[in-house]
Order: C-alpha cells, then sequence, then structure tokens
C-alpha cells in the first residue's frame, strides 16, 4: 500500500514510517522539510495523490490548532475532492475530552474533525509516552526535591509499539465511517514517587525526597482524578517505563524529545 505519513519526521510519525517501510509498504515522508505544509497546503495536493491511506501525526508545540485542527481539515478537504476513499488514523491522547489542558482540547477537536469529514477515520488515542512522562517528572523536580500534584499518577506507553499499531491500522481494513480504536496503554501505573526513584537509581543518584502539593488548577484536579490513566478496556503494551529507561543514557536530557 501506499501511505501518508504527516509530520514523518517527528517522535511518532518517524516510527510509524519506519514501521509500514519495514513491512514493505510505499511511504510519503509528508513534513514542511519534505514541502508539505498542513498550514499553508503547499504540497498537501500531489502527497495525496495515489495514497492508499494516511496516518497524521504532524504536530506542533507553537501552533497546534493550525497544524492538528485546521490542517486535519484542509487534509480530508483535498482527500474529499480526490473521489478517492483514503483511510485518515490520527493519533490521540486518552482523557483529551475530559482534560482541561489547553492542547487537550485541540485534540478533541481534531476528533470531531475527523468524525465530521466524511472520509473513513480511524483515531488511536494513546497515553503520554515514556519521553513524557520522564520530562515531567524532571520538570517537577528542584535538586533533591520532587513535587507531586496530589495523587497524580500516569500510565505511559511506549511511542515505538504506539507507531506500530498505528501502521497496523493504516494498512488493516478501512472502516466505513468514523471508527474510535481501542486505547493504548503501557503496561503500568506509576506516581510521581515511583518516576522519580526510577530516574534517580537510572542517573546513579539519591532518590528525591517527594512533596505533595494541592491540584489547585483545574486541569491539574483532572489528572489528580485520575483522568490520563487508561481505561479496563484500552490495549497495554509495549516497554514499560523502567525497559525503555533501561536504554536510554544515563544522563537524560532535559528536554520534551528523548531517544525512544
Ligand atoms: N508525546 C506524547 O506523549 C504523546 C502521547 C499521545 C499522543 N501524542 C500525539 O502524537 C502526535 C505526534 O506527536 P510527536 O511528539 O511525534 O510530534 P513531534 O515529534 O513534535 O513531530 C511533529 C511533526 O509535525 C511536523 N510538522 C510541524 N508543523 C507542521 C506543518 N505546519 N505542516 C506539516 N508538518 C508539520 C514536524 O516536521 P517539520 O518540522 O518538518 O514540519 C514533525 O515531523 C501528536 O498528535 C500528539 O498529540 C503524543
Amino acid at each position: 500500500m501506499r501511505v501518508l505519513v504527516t509530520g514523518a519526521a517527528g517522535d511518532v510519525g518517524s516510527r510509524v514510517a519506519a514501521s509500514l517501510s519495514e513491512s514493505g509498504h510505499e511511504v510519503v515522508r509528508a513534513s514542511r522539510r519534505t514541502g508539505v505544509d498542513l498550514v499553508t497546503g503547499a504540497g498537501l495536493d500531489a502527497a495525496v495523490e495515489g495514497a492508499d491511506a494516511v496516518v497524521h501525526a504532524a504536530s506542533s508545540d507553537r501552533s497546534p490548532r493550525q497544524v492538528e485542527v485546521d490542517g486535519l481539515r484542509r487534509l480530508t478537504g483535498t482527500i474529499r475532492r480526490s473521489g478517492r476513499p483514503v483511510h485518515v488514523v490520527t493519533v490521540s491522547i486518552v482523557g483529551c475530552d475530559r482534560i482541561a489542558f489547553p492542547y487537550y482540547r485541540v485534540k478533541a477537536e481534531a476528533e470531531r474533525v475527523l468524525e465530521a469529514s466524511g472520509v473513513p477515520g480511524t483515531v488511536v488515542r494513546a497515553t503520554q509516552f515514556h519521553s513524557l512522562a520522564a520530562y515531567f517528572a524532571q520538570l517537577l523536580q528542584v535538586r533533591r526535591l520532587a513535587f507531586t500534584i496530589g495523587s497524580m499518577r500516569i500510565q505511559p506507553v511506549d511511542v515505538e509499539w504506539v507507531a506500530q499499531r498505528l501502521a497496523g491500522h493504516a494498512v488493516g481494513p478501512a472502516p466505513e465511517g468514523f471508527h474510535r480504536a481501542q486505547d493504548l496503554a503501557g503496561p503500568t501505573v506509576y506516581d510521581l514517587h515511583d518516576l522519580t526513584r526510577l530516574l534517580a537509581e537510572h542517573a546513579g543518584t539519591p532518590a528525591p525526597r517527594v512533596l505533595r502539593i494541592p491540584p489547585v488548577l483545574p486541569a491539574l484536579r483532572d489528572v489528580s482524578q485520575g483522568r490520563v490513566l487508561a481505561g479496563v478496556d484500552a490495549l497495554t503494551g509495549g516497554r514499560s517505563f523502567e525497559e525503555w529507561l533501561a536504554q536510554q543514557p544515563t544522563v537524560l536530557p532535559r528536554q520534551r524529545r528523548v531517544p525512544g
């Protein structure tokens, strides 16, 4: 099959593209660095031409709505005009419709755009990737003191495994209309105490003292109430946080993206 991957230079997209190529599919890698801009529409017609399926994994910290919502609307509009029923698979976030983070609202809006688009669409929600969980845990740590928000827990997942599942949806049977696939989550739920202890062990430093702070903002209350956790119906798999961490450099970069 010929599969267009938006955001193919990104954390998820690059792995989706690699997984599809390894299984013998033809991959069209689309992002600004290959001349495809979802905000302006540049290069989109040519990228969509001849595609059997699309994995939409483009994302932007700076302009998430323009890329993930308006960009998806532009993409599905291009598909409709092509007159071919191209299956669009998007990656979303577990709990995005019940957590008051502005970015999560964007994700929920993107899901509605796909549902209303009229093209065959599959939304796959995943929990936070291990790299993001590590980043948050580092962010909440100041020297030997780690802060935890209420009873915050997280169920991080292996980006590699998520990418393989997304690729599988893209080359699998397309739904008639809109379909919400089974949510994806890692095998284990952690609290911040667990994560900071594991990160300290990995770095060979003493575990920090954990200080619990109340979840004062609505979004933090949502997280504290476990709304980022996957439900019992979710599919769990991939490397655990410990297994992922064991394959990372001793000093994790203090940035959102670390090697997957
Ligand atoms: N990180 C997590 O924990 C997590 C968890 C669940 C779901 N997700 C979802 O996974 C998706 C992908 O996230 P990610 O972390 O892989 O993103 P990422 O690493 O930041 O990659 C973003 C990609 O989008 C491309 N891009 C940015 N602006 C663009 C534009 N205007 N037009 C076309 N392409 C554009 C970038 O390439 P160029 O710079 O070349 O354009 C890049 O390839 C997002 O939808 C996110 O919500 C993430």
